[in-house]
């Protein structure tokens, strides 16, 4: 975990950014749990994807939901973004549950379009546009 946070934190280096991936940690003793970021399709796009992986002994507390929010509110907010959208393996009920809580919409089902742990997955489309954000979330954030 925290050789992908150094990476992440590389991210920070790019000019102009525009990919921000940053580390989640409990907030009672700072402990790292996992990560959380959008990275925009191109800099200076205003699409952006939205990914997060949590140590699996933290799962289940929502704690994907509030970074994944978090992210999202920094990416319609202070990063503009117009579209966020994300792509998860369609088997991953969990992954999928975290979009649409989200308030994001599932687009395509897609068939055979991932190849990991030596098979080919389907994966699942979501997108969330702006105004959809807004109107879901007030003004981008109700942390
Ligand atoms: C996906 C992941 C980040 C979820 O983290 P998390 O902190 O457990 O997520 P949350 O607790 O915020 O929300 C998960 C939701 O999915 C639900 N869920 C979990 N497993 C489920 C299952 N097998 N079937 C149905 N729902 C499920 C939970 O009940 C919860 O919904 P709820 O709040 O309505 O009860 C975590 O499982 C993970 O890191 N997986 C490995 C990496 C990964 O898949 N990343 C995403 C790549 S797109």
């Amino acid at each position: 975990m925290r050789d992908f946070v150094g990476m992440f934190l590389g991210y920070q280096r790019e000019e102009p950014r525009y990919r921000f991936q940053l580390a989640v940690t409990l907030r009672a003793d700072g402990r790292l749990i996992g990560n959380c970021g959008v990275r925009l399709l191109a800099p200076g796009a205003r699409v952006a994807e939205i990914g997060y992986e949590l140590a699996p002994e933290h799962w289940g507390r929502g704690y994907a939901t509030e970074a994944a929010r978090a992210m999202a509110a920094f990416g319609f907010g202070e990063l503009g973004l117009h579209r966020l959208q994300s792509n998860c393996v369609a088997d991953n009920t969990a992954s999928a549950h975290v979009l649409e809580k989200l308030g994001m919409r599932r687009e395509g089902h897609l068939r055979e379009a991932q190849w990991y742990k030596g098979r080919w997955w389907d994966t699942l489309l979501y997108g969330l546009l702006e105004d959809e954000w807004r109107g879901e979330w007030g003004g981008g954030s109700r942390e």
